[in-house]
């Protein structure tokens, strides 16, 4: 500390008595300039074709857009050209305000650069620099999702200040990443690794980021290295191709360590247990590989622990109750779907009152729910499981009675519980909680009937009891549910009409009410359905007349099924519908003679 601030003093006395560029003063000394022209060599190789950089001119360079400057000294510390549009709307507005072309080793005149982030840029397959590697004082160095390709030059290894390294590629977890990377090649990394011990002299790192990085070549190295690494609080590793198990380092050094992230690799080995020795660690995230055998209790007993994802190893095995038991005393997100996890939920789940996520769908689990959990005294709201959002039990072989207690979880948004065996009917209390966007109970053996008070949910966007024994009629308040986008009610005993209220639901975009006992005629108000994309009515015991108005605004409709019920088509010969189906069936045989073109 008193070195640096000595330092200062010198530099703010030199800065006096030579140059205050950054303040308009006229007289430009050598050093200004070659830092001016550095700046513009850099920006003469750049393409910028949305004019980014059109206040890179006059002599203040220190206010040009993306560079900071030290104060006192007028040195340039920061270029962050990183690209602030990135792939908000991947299809409509992809990469927009992107930068490309070459990057001049002019950069090496700035000595005092701390700071370069050009991320999400598009370098079309350009090697990352070797000259990087000469910009000693960089502490944060940015080039992920810019567009490189190619080996990370080892030169990189002098950069003995550096404490964020991020070469990520962006994962896109919730779009189609094949056919995206095919048309958008250029905009992600497309980098390797083959030999990776030179990091081991980057030894000020704090981040480390290589998804999607190529680290195969580098085989089980990374652990040896990672190891060596004294201040490392981040690493993220995932989609590196790397394989087969990680070994334990002798001794586990990586006493910082708080976020590892190795997801989506082919780890298929069992369960790293030299992670427990972390106990700094927060963050866990193993998931979308091959792992097998157990899971570790002593994951529960990580002090720190806030996030943990192992799902999507298909082959990690573990009793659900003896895991649940442990303390995990800061857990808020827990993800263990898609293994092999066993037994019952015990009813001390209650007691996580920091648990925001819990998901263990595509499991083996069995037994009843408890009919009452713990937590009542644990947690400071004294409620149970006071910050649970979302609770994802779906496709599990989970039986008996729902309990009252989901009911009590207030701040719930997502509850999947499909594909199970649940029994009786849906208690009460769920339709009182607020916060719902998504109730998903399909494929059970519910019974009893929707109530009014399903109007309550005003948040309601997603609802699905398909393939229950649900009776009764479908509740007139169904129209309250003005967020409601898709509404899955086939397969059960329905029967009644269907409301009018129906026409209210302006955001509906799926709607299935085929398999039931439902009678009477469609309402016209379906035809309001501007956002409908799919309708399916089939299998039901309607009548009466379909007329243009039933279709009038459902111009976005693909799929319809109305057969198997007793309509008669009654609309005119030239009539043109709105939409254009790819999935059709109005149950030909009962439409009566005049059959018009578009069936
Ligand atoms: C440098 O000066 C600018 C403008 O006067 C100010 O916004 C900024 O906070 C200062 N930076 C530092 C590191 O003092
Ligand atoms: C598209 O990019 C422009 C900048 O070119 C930006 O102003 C706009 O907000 C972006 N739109 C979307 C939908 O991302
Ligand atoms: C990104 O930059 C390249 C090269 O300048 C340009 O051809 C491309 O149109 C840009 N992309 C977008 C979405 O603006
Ligand atoms: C890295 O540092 C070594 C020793 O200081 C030096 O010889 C080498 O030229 C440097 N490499 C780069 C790319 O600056
Ligand atoms: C690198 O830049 C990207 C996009 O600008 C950002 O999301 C990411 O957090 C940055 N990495 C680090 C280590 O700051
Ligand atoms: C990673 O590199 C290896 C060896 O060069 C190659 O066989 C493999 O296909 C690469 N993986 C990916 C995902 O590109
Ligand atoms: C632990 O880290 C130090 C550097 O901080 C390193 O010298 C040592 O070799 C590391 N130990 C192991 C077993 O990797
Ligand atoms: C982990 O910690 C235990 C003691 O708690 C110690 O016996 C063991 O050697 C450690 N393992 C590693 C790989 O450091
Ligand atoms: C959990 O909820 C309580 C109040 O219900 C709140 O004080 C606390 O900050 C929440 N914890 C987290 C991790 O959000
Ligand atoms: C749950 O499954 C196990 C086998 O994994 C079985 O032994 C046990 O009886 C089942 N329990 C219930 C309540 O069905
Ligand atoms: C619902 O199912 C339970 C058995 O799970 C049965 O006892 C009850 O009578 C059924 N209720 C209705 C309304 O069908």
């Amino acid at each position: 500390m008193e070195k640096i601030s000595i330092l200062g003093f010198i530099l703010a006395i030199l800065y006096f008595i030579t140059e205050l560029a950054c303040n308009g003063h006229t007289h430009v000394d050598n050093n200004v300039q070659s830092k001016q022209k550095a700046l513009i060599d850099f920006n003469s190789g750049l393409k910028d074709p949305n004019n980014r950089l059109s206040s890179w001119k006059g002599s203040n360079y220190c206010y040009w857009k993306g560079i900071s400057c030290e104060n006192s000294t007028g040195f340039v510390i920061s270029i962050d050209l990183h690209n602030p549009y990135p792939r908000e709307n991947v299809y409509e507005n992809w990469s927009s305000m992107n930068l490309s072309g070459e990057i001049s080793p002019s950069l090496i005149k700035l000595k005092s650069l701390k700071y370069l982030d050009l991320s999400f840029n598009s370098f079309k397959a350009m090697p990352v620099p070797q000259f990087f590697g000469s910009l000693k004082n960089l502490i944060y160095l940015n080039l992920s999702s810019a567009g490189f390709s190619g080996s990370i030059p080892s030169n990189l290894r002098n950069l003995s200040s550096l404490q964020y390294l991020d070469l990520s590629s962006e994962y896109l977890d919730d779009i189609d990443f094949e056919y995206l990377y095919d048309i958008h090649s250029e905009y992600f990394n497309n980098l390797f690794v083959e030999n990776i011990e030179w990091m081991t002299d980057l030894v000020s790192l704090k981040y480390l980021g290589m998804n999607y990085v190529n680290l195969s070549l580098v085989g089980s190295r990374w652990v040896e290295v990672a190891n060596k690494l004294p201040s490392l609080t981040e690493l993220h590793l995932g989609g590196c191709s790397l394989s087969s198990s990680f070994p334990s380092p002798t001794f586990v050094n990586l006493t910082s360590l708080a976020v590892i992230a190795i997801n989506s690799n082919y780890f298929n080995s069992k369960f790293p247990e030299w992670l427990l020795n972390v106990s700094n660690l927060v963050s866990i995230d193993i998931s979308d590989n091959q792992l097998h055998g157990r899971i570790p209790l002593g994951l529960g007993e990580l002090p720190n622990l806030q996030y943990l994802d192992l799902s999507l190893n298909v082959n990690l095995r573990g009793s659900i109750s003896q895991l649940l038991r442990k303390s995990w005393k800061k857990i808020e997100v827990l993800n263990l779907a898609q293994n092999e996890l066993h037994g019952s939920i015990p009813s001390s789940i209650g007691n996580f009152c920091n648990l925001k996520y819990l998901d263990l769908s595509f499991n083996l689990l069995n037994g009843s729910l408890p009919e009452i959990i713990e937590g009542l005294e644990t947690c400071s709201s004294k409620s149970p499981l006071p910050n649970l959002t979302e609770l994802s039990l779906y496709y599990n072989q989970l039986m008996g009675k729902l309990p009252n207690w989901l009911g009590e979880l207030k701040n719930l948004r997502a509850l999947y519980l499909s594909s199970n065996k649940f029994e009786g009917p849906i208690p009460t209390s769920l339709w009182t909680l607020q916060h719902l966007e998504y109730l998903y109970l399909s494929r059970n053996e519910l019974n009893g009937s929707l109530p009014d008070s399903i109007g309550q949910l005003s948040q309601l966007q997603g609802l699905g009891v398909s393939s229950n024994h649900m009776s009764g009629s479908l509740p007139y308040s169904i129209g309250q549910l003005s967020q409601l986008q898709c509404l899955y009610v086939s397969s059960n005993h329905l029967s009644g009409s269907l409301p009018d209220s129906i026409g209210q639901l302006s955001q509906l975009q799926d709607l299935d009410v085929s398999s039931n006992h439902l009678s009477g005629s469609l309402p016209d108000s379906i035809g309001q359905l501007s956002q409908l994309q799919e309708l399916d009515v089939s299998s039901n015991h309607l009548s009466g007349s379909l007329s243009e108005q039933h279709f009038w605004k459902l111009s976005k409709l693909w799929y319809l099924r109305m057969d198997s019920n007793s309509f008669h088509l009654n609309v005119s010969p030239n009539w043109v519908p709105p939409f254009q189906v790819n999935d059709l069936d109005m149950g030909s045989c009962r439409l009566g003679p005049s059959f018009p073109a578009w069936l």
